[in-house]
Protein backbone atom coordinates (compact mmCIF):
# COMPACT_ATOMS: atom_id res chain seq x y z
CA UNK A 1 0.00 0.00 0.00
CA UNK A 2 1.70 3.26 -1.39
CA UNK A 3 1.98 6.28 0.28
CA UNK A 4 2.82 9.16 -2.27
CA UNK A 5 3.61 12.64 -1.08
CA UNK A 6 3.50 15.72 -2.95
CA UNK A 7 6.23 18.21 -2.52
CA UNK A 8 6.70 22.07 -3.45
CA UNK A 9 9.66 23.02 -1.28
CA UNK A 10 11.80 22.07 1.76
CA UNK A 11 9.76 19.29 1.85
CA UNK A 12 10.44 19.06 6.32
CA UNK A 13 6.39 17.56 6.50
CA UNK A 14 7.74 14.85 3.67
CA UNK A 15 10.62 13.94 5.99
CA UNK A 16 8.84 13.81 9.07
CA UNK A 17 6.35 11.48 7.86
CA UNK A 18 8.95 9.45 5.94
CA UNK A 19 11.12 9.23 9.53
CA UNK A 20 7.93 8.33 11.21
CA UNK A 21 7.35 5.43 8.75
CA UNK A 22 10.19 3.81 9.68
CA UNK A 23 10.99 4.21 13.10
CA UNK A 24 7.12 3.39 13.93
CA UNK A 25 7.11 0.60 11.20
CA UNK A 26 4.35 1.31 9.29
CA UNK A 27 5.31 -1.83 6.67
CA UNK A 28 4.33 -4.51 9.53
CA UNK A 29 1.46 -2.08 11.04
CA UNK A 30 -0.31 -1.30 7.81
CA UNK A 31 1.36 -2.98 5.20
CA UNK A 32 1.88 0.42 4.21
CA UNK A 33 5.37 2.38 3.12
CA UNK A 34 6.35 5.86 1.12
CA UNK A 35 5.65 4.95 -3.07
CA UNK A 36 6.99 8.38 -3.92
CA UNK A 37 7.98 11.74 -3.33
CA UNK A 38 7.14 14.27 -6.59
CA UNK A 39 7.10 18.08 -6.89
CA UNK A 40 6.04 20.15 -8.99
CA UNK A 41 9.15 22.02 -8.94
CA UNK A 42 12.75 20.42 -10.40
CA UNK A 43 14.42 22.60 -8.09
CA UNK A 44 12.31 21.17 -4.45
CA UNK A 45 14.90 20.80 -1.80
CA UNK A 46 12.68 18.16 -0.47
CA UNK A 47 13.53 15.63 -3.89
CA UNK A 48 17.39 15.54 -2.73
CA UNK A 49 16.07 14.21 0.80
CA UNK A 50 13.89 11.68 -0.29
CA UNK A 51 16.40 10.63 -3.07
CA UNK A 52 19.24 10.22 -0.03
CA UNK A 53 16.78 8.20 1.80
CA UNK A 54 16.05 5.64 -0.77
CA UNK A 55 12.85 7.02 -1.69
CA UNK A 56 11.68 7.45 -5.33
CA UNK A 57 10.99 10.72 -6.31
CA UNK A 58 9.72 12.11 -9.98
CA UNK A 59 9.17 16.17 -10.87
CA UNK A 60 6.08 17.27 -12.65
CA UNK A 61 7.01 20.45 -13.59
CA UNK A 62 4.32 23.12 -13.94
CA UNK A 63 5.93 25.32 -15.80
CA UNK A 64 5.85 23.19 -18.94
CA UNK A 65 2.08 22.98 -19.27
CA UNK A 66 0.00 25.64 -21.27
CA UNK A 67 -2.73 25.06 -18.91
CA UNK A 68 -3.80 24.03 -15.52
CA UNK A 69 -5.63 21.27 -16.53
CA UNK A 70 -2.88 19.85 -18.50
CA UNK A 71 -0.30 19.77 -15.70
CA UNK A 72 -3.33 18.22 -13.34
CA UNK A 73 -3.52 15.51 -15.97
CA UNK A 74 0.31 14.72 -16.42
CA UNK A 75 0.61 14.83 -12.08
CA UNK A 76 -2.37 12.48 -11.82
CA UNK A 77 -0.60 9.75 -13.86
CA UNK A 78 2.44 10.54 -12.19
CA UNK A 79 1.15 9.74 -8.90
CA UNK A 80 -0.87 6.49 -10.08
CA UNK A 81 2.01 5.32 -11.68
CA UNK A 82 2.69 4.77 -8.26
CA UNK A 83 -0.71 2.48 -6.72
CA UNK A 84 -1.11 5.35 -4.51
CA UNK A 85 -3.71 3.99 -1.16
CA UNK A 86 -3.25 7.32 0.18
CA UNK A 87 -2.00 11.26 -1.27
CA UNK A 88 -0.29 13.29 1.13
CA UNK A 89 -0.37 17.14 -0.34
CA UNK A 90 2.78 18.12 2.03
CA UNK A 91 3.74 22.05 1.45
CA UNK A 92 2.47 21.30 -1.93
CA UNK A 93 1.64 24.78 -3.03
CA UNK A 94 -0.67 24.34 -6.38
CA UNK A 95 -4.31 24.64 -6.15
CA UNK A 96 -5.46 21.45 -7.80
CA UNK A 97 -8.65 21.42 -10.38
CA UNK A 98 -11.82 19.69 -9.62
CA UNK A 99 -10.85 16.49 -11.82
CA UNK A 100 -7.64 15.76 -9.84
CA UNK A 101 -9.54 16.35 -6.38
CA UNK A 102 -12.48 13.83 -7.67
CA UNK A 103 -9.10 11.37 -9.11
CA UNK A 104 -8.63 10.70 -5.19
CA UNK A 105 -11.34 11.77 -3.55
CA UNK A 106 -11.50 10.15 0.11
CA UNK A 107 -7.70 9.25 -0.34
CA UNK A 108 -5.96 12.77 -0.51
CA UNK A 109 -4.86 14.39 2.28
CA UNK A 110 -3.71 18.73 2.88
CA UNK A 111 -1.74 20.46 5.78
CA UNK A 112 -2.63 23.87 6.10
CA UNK A 113 -0.72 26.11 8.76
CA UNK A 114 -3.82 27.41 10.85
CA UNK A 115 -6.41 26.28 13.24
CA UNK A 116 -8.75 25.48 10.29
CA UNK A 117 -12.03 26.99 9.37
CA UNK A 118 -10.10 29.62 10.48
CA UNK A 119 -7.50 31.38 8.11
CA UNK A 120 -7.49 29.48 4.73
CA UNK A 121 -5.87 30.33 2.03
CA UNK A 122 -1.97 32.18 2.82
CA UNK A 123 -0.05 34.45 5.24
CA UNK A 124 -2.11 32.61 7.98
CA UNK A 125 0.11 33.27 10.72
CA UNK A 126 0.57 36.85 10.21
CA UNK A 127 -3.27 37.13 9.85
CA UNK A 128 -3.83 35.47 13.04
CA UNK A 129 -1.39 37.86 15.03
CA UNK A 130 -3.23 41.22 13.36
CA UNK A 131 -6.65 39.53 14.70
CA UNK A 132 -5.25 39.10 17.93
CA UNK A 133 -5.63 35.50 18.68
CA UNK A 134 -3.94 33.62 21.28
CA UNK A 135 -3.66 30.40 19.79
CA UNK A 136 -2.46 29.07 16.38
CA UNK A 137 -1.53 25.89 14.59
CA UNK A 138 -2.02 23.17 11.82
CA UNK A 139 -4.98 21.52 10.67
CA UNK A 140 -4.36 18.04 8.51
CA UNK A 141 -7.83 17.78 6.42
CA UNK A 142 -9.58 15.41 3.54
CA UNK A 143 -9.22 17.38 0.21
CA UNK A 144 -12.02 18.28 -1.19
CA UNK A 145 -13.00 21.15 -4.30
CA UNK A 146 -13.38 23.58 -1.19
CA UNK A 147 -9.68 24.81 -0.54
CA UNK A 148 -8.79 24.54 2.53
CA UNK A 149 -12.13 23.05 3.71
CA UNK A 150 -12.52 19.46 3.91
CA UNK A 151 -13.41 17.70 6.95
CA UNK A 152 -10.64 17.81 9.74
CA UNK A 153 -8.76 14.61 10.70
CA UNK A 154 -6.45 15.87 13.33
CA UNK A 155 -4.90 19.31 14.42
CA UNK A 156 -2.31 20.98 16.83
CA UNK A 157 -2.41 24.11 18.61
CA UNK A 158 0.22 26.54 19.85
CA UNK A 159 0.24 29.71 21.96
CA UNK A 160 0.51 33.04 20.09
CA UNK A 161 3.29 35.09 22.18
CA UNK A 162 2.93 39.25 22.84
CA UNK A 163 6.13 39.29 20.30
CA UNK A 164 5.71 36.58 18.01
CA UNK A 165 6.16 38.01 14.34
CA UNK A 166 5.17 35.87 11.33
CA UNK A 167 8.48 33.84 11.17
CA UNK A 168 8.64 33.09 15.09
CA UNK A 169 4.95 31.96 14.68
CA UNK A 170 5.50 29.44 11.41
CA UNK A 171 8.35 28.35 13.37
CA UNK A 172 6.79 27.07 16.30
CA UNK A 173 3.77 25.86 14.27
CA UNK A 174 6.17 24.11 11.86
CA UNK A 175 7.66 22.45 14.21
CA UNK A 176 4.00 20.74 15.80
CA UNK A 177 3.26 20.22 11.84
CA UNK A 178 5.89 17.38 11.99
CA UNK A 179 3.67 15.58 14.97
CA UNK A 180 0.64 16.52 13.65
CA UNK A 181 1.04 15.02 10.06
CA UNK A 182 2.59 11.46 10.83
CA UNK A 183 -0.68 11.27 13.83
CA UNK A 184 -3.03 12.03 11.23
CA UNK A 185 -1.55 9.79 8.53
CA UNK A 186 -1.35 6.67 11.11
CA UNK A 187 -4.86 7.57 12.52
CA UNK A 188 -6.36 6.91 8.64
CA UNK A 189 -4.37 4.27 7.36
CA UNK A 190 -5.69 1.59 8.90
CA UNK A 191 -9.14 2.12 7.46
CA UNK A 192 -7.30 2.62 3.92
CA UNK A 193 -5.19 -0.30 3.70
CA UNK A 194 -6.41 -3.83 3.66
CA UNK A 195 -4.01 -6.09 5.54
CA UNK A 196 -2.44 -8.86 3.76
CA UNK A 197 -4.25 -11.56 5.18
CA UNK A 198 -7.37 -10.16 4.89
CA UNK A 199 -6.29 -9.18 0.85
CA UNK A 200 -5.32 -13.31 0.57
CA UNK A 201 -8.33 -14.50 2.25
CA UNK A 202 -10.31 -12.24 -0.29
CA UNK A 203 -8.50 -13.98 -3.19
CA UNK A 204 -9.06 -17.40 -1.59
CA UNK A 205 -12.89 -16.72 -1.32
C1 LIG B 1 4.24 24.06 5.91
O1 LIG B 1 4.40 25.03 6.91
C2 LIG B 1 2.78 23.81 5.66
O2 LIG B 1 1.96 24.20 6.72
C3 LIG B 1 2.46 24.67 4.48
O3 LIG B 1 3.65 24.86 3.75
C4 LIG B 1 4.76 24.58 4.59
C5 LIG B 1 5.56 23.53 3.86
O4 LIG B 1 6.67 23.20 4.57
N1 LIG B 1 1.48 24.01 3.64
P1 LIG B 1 7.54 21.90 4.09
O5 LIG B 1 7.74 22.00 2.59
O6 LIG B 1 6.75 20.67 4.47
O7 LIG B 1 8.82 22.04 4.85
Amino acid sequence: KNIVILISGAGSNMAAIAEAAQRQDWASQFGARIGAVISNRPDAPGLQWAWQHGIATAVVDHRTFDSREAFDAALADAVDAHQPTLVVLAGFMRVLTAPFVARFAGRMLNIHPSLLPAFPGLHTHQRAIEAGCRFAGASVHWVTEALDGGPIVDQVVVPIFDDDTAPSLAARVQTQEHVLYPRAISRVLPALTVPAWAEAKDEAA
